[in-house]
């Protein structure tokens, strides 16, 4: 038994937390902060919840509200300008995976010269960025516990991720109660997203007691919770579960990383402009059904804590259990369960070009428990069609 651990940063969590802002922004020394949001959060009103938590603490506030849903390399250099211009030293994230991703490539921006496209790849970052807190609002991409920021750029469309342990947060402030606000498709997908991180996890070639004790921890809670916070939005302990599922998957996720379902996803998003949440919720029981006889003890474990319940079942049966419950699931949440009803733009003439992109995310790829190739891929797609 060989791993490493890592646990990123300092966390509160719990109903109210957020409220915490400006005096964690002033211990981490910060003067002036940039507030990485977008419009949804503005409309909302939650934006000026925040600032007027952190004016409190005697920080001055500048807001960014233009994070779009897929974020780009762009962006963070228009965020970062701001900032510099401004004389911000702090950075807080306030949003969906997307907010927090331009928080943390904004943070390290500020430190490092040039645009952001420079810093795509793993460990091109030299310096340390500027302390930055993340609080999220939805309950699922685990980017407050992830030293990653996904940008995609507009000038070739590629997407990339930038990599590296400058960009693990100072500070996350988990509070359920923002996520209150979600619709049920947002929360729908999201949930996904984080059972994804989970369950991609608990059955990498990285996986480790460590990183299991996460994912199960998630896969359970979110079998249990995350229909209820779908149709009883401000039903507070649901949506606290699956903050907190979200929270484990993403531990799960920075210590073992994802499979082939996530690399999968991610021409979807690319090619089609497909949400990340809804892509991995649509191939996850695909996938699922895939790698189940590679590892059938995880996915026959993940079955049981999905809520499958097994007596006289043989290890086989209760693994490719584990899909059956996944598009139950799916359904239930009433999310998209092929790719023509995702969207009738996707045909089999595609499928080439997405199984090489898939192929492409390299890491994801070589952590899936069956060896992966593009005819694999393909057929994966197709099943999925
Ligand atoms: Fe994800």
């Amino acid at each position: 038994m060989i791993f490493n651990m890592f646990m990123a940063g300092r966390i509160a969590f719990g109903p109210g937390v957020s409220s915490l802002a400006g005096e964690k922004a002033s211990a981490l020394g910060g003067r002036r902060a940039l507030l990485v949001t977008d419009r949804t959060m503005e409309k909302l009103g939650t934006a000026a919840k925040i600032i007027s938590y952190i004016d409190a603490a005697g920080l001055s506030v500048v807001p960014f509200y233009d994070v779009e849903p897929e974020p780009s390399v762009e962006t963070v250099d228009t965020a970062t300008a701001l900032a510099k211009s401004e004389g911000c030293d702090l950075v807080v994230g306030l949003g969906g995976g997307s907010c927090l991703d331009v928080a943390k490539a904004a943070s390290v921006l500020l430190t490092n010269e040039g645009s952001a496209a420079r810093y795509q790849g793993l460990g091109l970052v030299k310096n340390a960025g500027v302390p930055k807190i993340m609080i999220p609002t939805t309950a699922g991409t685990g980017s407050e516990v992830t030293f990653t920021a996904v940008l995609i750029r507009k000038s070739d469309g590629v997407k990339g991720g930038i990599n590296g342990d400058q960009l693990y947060p100072d500070f996350s402030l988990l509070d359920p109660e923002l996520t209150v606000t979600m619709p049920p498709s947002v929360t729908a997908a999201t949930g996904m997203d984080a059972l994804a991180h989970a369950l991609e996890a608990y059955t990498s070639k990285q996986a480790s007691p460590f990183s299991d004790m996460f994912a199960e921890e998630a896969i359970s809670r979110i079998g249990r919770f995350l229909r209820v916070a779908v149709y009883n939005g401000s039903d507070i302990h649901a949506r606290s579960e699956m903050m907190l599922a979200a929270l484990y998957g993403g531990i799960a996720l920075a210590n073992a990383g994802v499979t082939a379902c996530h690399a999968l996803a991610y021409p979807l998003g690319s090619m089609f402009g497909i949400g990340h949440g809804q892509a991995n919720a649509l191939l996850l029981p695909y996938v699922a059904q895939f790698n189940a006889m590679a590892l059938p003890e995880k996915f026959g474990a993940a079955a049981e804590l999905l809520g499958g319940s097994f007596e006289e079942e043989s290890l086989w049966d209760s693994a490719s259990m584990c899909s059956a419950l996944l598009h139950q699931l799916v359904a239930d949440i009433a999310l998209p369960s092929t790719l023509s009803e995702l969207d009738p733009r996707i045909t089999e003439d595609h499928f080439a070009a997405m199984a090489e992109k898939a192929m492409g995310v390299a890491r994801p790829m070589a952590n899936n428990p069956r060896t992966m190739n593009t005819d694999l891929c393909i057929e994966i797609y197709k099943e999925a069609m």
